[in-house]
């Protein structure tokens, strides 16, 4: 592999869009930020210099990072933020992994603006594993816009226990789309030709929404997810959750069609309406006739195609889509799914409340302050970086390793909620020893509603072996996990009411970040930390911090 450089100035950009302009933090000056492009086996060095006031840090999300996790990127967890005025490179290798994923801010709520693709690209000579696309198309990120400052809104949110306002529009690639406010010509296009086959590369960088996606009238091949190839399979409909990315083939019409396209993205939420923002980005397929390429069939006399989305809460649309994604498991691209557990875990994941603090009258119900936990565990993060402490043996008075393996009041967790429903604060990890092979099952809670959460996992990519709704059952639902060709991925829903069952090797050093991809849920405190041991090897161990290391 090469090394690739890349300069990513974090600066202040005007951007105008639902007929407001706001200020917001970018990479240079670009919203949605610039694409990184590798090969697996390459490293990817991005020096990342902060000129506005806010501390800053990026996360590549899903990269692996073996031994690397200085470059992870969670602010407090690896790393101390970037200041204003400072640099730091982060420096990583591109390990067995190809496909889509995609960088952002890992602070506050600054991925809101701070986000971008990231397009890993396999070793050269080496085809994909389905037939070639005639072409790439440019990636298709959806976002999510608020009117107003997303730190504003979240910093009020904390002070009065509650929770933060809902976005005003969602965006594909920050053009929020004809069906909002003043935003016709903002509307995302994508071009293409009759007669060819595209690779459509999909990723959600909502803050807070799951969302459905669709093309009137075209159907899309699902082949990679997370930068892992799957066995291809085709839907009208998709649906895609913060933080995952989905790889497509999208076959167009034959001939020129005289008629426009819609894309629309959509959430699927289980909580009610109106906690929720229920409204729709629209895109447009658009298509170049190859013979008069000025042409285009976008044209308001010719007939509009719109996708029919399913409804928002349509959990069994979800169960099928997901239960659809496979590994490929060939000699080529085996699913290397630890057939024996060394430590298995259950964790309960929902939200909760904490006593709401002296000095303020909290939102949540009964007048407590909103949180949500994972084991009934509210992270709190530290004001140094969990990784620098576990590096120096410096953990007192900033961890403890004693995060739970187990719920600390086990009860029926999709029956009726307990009457306490106050969860711990508190900053624990879960020390893992080298090359443990570990079972996971994420239980949803129905403490304050049930709620489906994208938990993502740093550091590691995972086999999802089982999933199902109620109570997980220890003695009967194993015989049912897949352990041939189970999905592979960093990024997996917690389906709302029930529990999904991942194995993983730690195989990797480091402190690794595990939290819920709806950043309102990652404020309440729905995180944890595993803390990965080095081997005996120096092959194993943890590499030592850069020099150029933020300092907090
Ligand atoms: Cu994409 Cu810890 O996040």
């Amino acid at each position: 592999g090469i090394t690739r450089h890349y300069d990513f100035n974090i600066q202040m950009a005007n951007v105008t869009r639902l007929c407001a302009t706001k200020s917001i933090v970018t990479v240079n000056g670009q919203f949605p930020g610039p694409e990184l492009i590798a090969r697996e086996g390459d490293r990817v060095h991005v020096r990342v210099t902060n000129h506005v006031a806010h501390n800053m840090s990026i996360h590549w999300h899903g990269i692996r990072q073996m031994r690397t996790g200085w470059a992870d990127g969670p602010a407090y967890v690896t790393q101390c933020p970037i200041q204003k005025g400072q640099t730091y490179v982060y420096k990583f290798t591109i390990t067995a992994q190809r496909g889509t994923l995609w960088w952002h801010a890992h602070i506050s709520w600054f991925r809101s603006t701070v986000y971008g693709a990231i397009v890993i690209l396999p070793k050269l000579g080496v085809p994909y594993p389905f037939p070639a696309p005639h072409k790439e198309l440019t990636p298709v990120i959806f976002g999510e816009w608020w009117l107003s400052d997303t730190e504003a809104i979240v910093s009020t949110a904390l002070k009065v226990g509650g929770a933060p306002n809902i976005s005003d529009a969602f965006t594909i690639n920050g053009l929020p789309g004809p069906l909002y406010n003043c935003s016709a010509k903002d509307t995302f296009k994508l071009k293409v030709e009759p007669g060819k086959t595209y690779l459509l590369r999909l990723i959600n960088a909502a803050l807070n929404d799951e969302l459905f996606f669709s093309v009137a009238n075209h159907t899309l091949t699902v082949v990679e997810v997370d930068a892992v190839y799957v066995k291809p399979f085709t839907v009208r409909t998709l649906v895609i959750s913060p933080g995952q990315t989905t790889n497509v083939l999208l076959a167009t019409k034959p001939a020129y069609p005289r008629a426009n396209f819609y894309m629309f993205a959509r959430p699927y939420s289980t909580i009610r309406p109106g906690t929720f923002d229920n409204s729709t980005v629209a895109g447009i397929l658009e298509y170049h006739n190859p013979g008069s390429p000025s042409a285009s069939s976008f044209d308001k006399a010719l007939p509009i195609f719109k996708p029919m989305l399913p409804y928002f809460n349509d959990t069994n649309f979800v169960t099928n889509f997901t239960t659809k994604l496979r590994s490929l498991a060939t000699k080529q691209y085996p699913a290397a799914v630890p057939q024996s557990v060394d430590r298995r875990f259950f964790f309960t994941i929902g939200l909760g409340t904490l006593p709401c603090p002296k000095n303020m009258t909290c939102q949540g119900p009964n007048g407590t302050q909103f949180a949500a936990a994972v084991n009934n565990v509210s992270l709190v993060l530290p004001s140094m970086a969990l990784l620098q402490s576990h590096f120096t043996g410096l953990t007192s008075g900033v961890y403890a390793a004693n995060f739970p393996a187990m719920p600390l009041s086990p009860f029926n967790y999709t029956g009726t909620p307990p009457n306490n429903t106050h969860v711990a604060t508190g900053t624990k990890l879960l020390a893992l020893s080298f090359n443990t092979s570990v079972e996971l099952v994420m239980q949803d809670t129905s403490i304050l509603g049930i709620e489906s959460h994208p938990l993502h996992l740093h550091g590691f990519n995972f086999f999802v072996v089982g999933q199902g709704f109620g109570n997980y059952d220890a003695v009967n639902d194993p015989d049912k996990f897949n352990l041939v060709d189970p999905v592979e991925r960093n990024t997996v829903g917690v389906p709302a009411g029930g529990w999904v069952a991942i194995r993983f090797l730690a195989d990797n050093p480091g402190v690794w970040f595990m939290h819920c991809h709806l950043e309102v849920h990652t404020t309440w405190g729905l995180r944890m930390a595993w803390q990965g041991q080095g081997g005996s090897k120096s092959s194993q161990k943890l590499l030592p911090p850069p020099s150029d290391m933020p300092k907090c």
